[in-house]
């Protein structure tokens, strides 16, 4: 089904949004934050609105809105209130993905089989108003399956348990990873991923053709400590597209 190969990044912005709150100031900002990120060519700025409001406020993704230029990838749980949040703001991507207070960040995917209803509610919600809905979920086939039911135009995969691996273990969650890209890819679903991407693992993931997508956060900001973000993202940009 792939019709492009072109790999796109989307920079996921809370990191910088959770320096702020740890002191409540106006800095840093984040609105400067994006304006360098697209200056040096990222394709899209991720933010998680989190029932918590631990890190983006609602008057920030409000402020984002307005500001960017490139494309908004809103991450939100399938709730009422994200939904009616989300129609507002009209983000031109949505991800739903699952949400527990007591995480240090979303950890694991959507489980679409147990809550088909709730997540098929929120997906055909979205998509009435044009918004495109992408679910985070793992690499998991039988999840996949539930898909074209549910209606979602776009997938993001979760590559942490990937990420968090090594040696034989980390290879057999590779080859989940590009087995589920394939069979989605096959049902002409497009496949995002993303969830502890860094600069080391990376370049794997984005070899793998079909996928159209990664969203990376925490590995990025923690790199511009040094580099600074426009040099982080470039980095970045670069080890994709060494991989294509
Ligand atoms: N994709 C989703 C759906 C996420 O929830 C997150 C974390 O906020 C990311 C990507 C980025 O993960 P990381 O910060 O580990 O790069």
């Amino acid at each position: 089904m792939t019709m492009t190969n072109k790999l796109e990044l989307g920079v996921n912005i809370d990191h910088i949004a959770n320096i702020r709150q740890a002191r409540f100031t106006p800095y840093p900002d984040i609105l400067d934050a994006i304006t360098i990120i697209e200056e040096a060519g990222a394709d899209a700025i991720t933010l998680h609105l989190r029932e918590d409001r631990r890190h983006i406020q609602d008057a920030d993704v409000y402020a984002v809105r307005k500001h960017l230029k490139t494309r908004m990838n809103l991450e939100m749980a399938a709730t009422d209130e994200m939904v009616a949040i989300a129609k507002d703001v009209m983000p031109e991507d949505v991800c739903v993905v699952p949400e527990k207070r007591e995480e240090l960040t979303t950890e694991g995917g959507l489980d679409i089989i147990a809550q088909f209803d709730r997540v098929q509610r929120v997906t055909q919600s979205l998509n009435d108003v044009g918004i495109n809905v992408s679910l985070f979920i793992e690499p998991d086939i039988e999840q996949i399956k539930r898909i074209p039911d549910i209606g979602a135009p776009k997938i993001e995969l979760h590559t942490g348990t990937y990420a968090n691996t090594t040696g034989a273990e980390r290879e057999v969650e590779f080859q989940r990873i590009v087995a589920a890209t394939e069979f989605a890819d096959s049902l002409g679903i497009q496949v995002n991923a993303g969830h502890g991407l860094d600069y080391d693992n990376t370049h794997e993931v984005a070899m793998i053709p079909q996928i159209r997508e990664l969203n990376i956060g925490h590995a990025m900001i923690a790199r511009a400590i040094f580099v600074g973000i426009e040099a982080a993202t470039r980095e970045m940009l670069d080890i994709m597209r060494k991989a294509r």
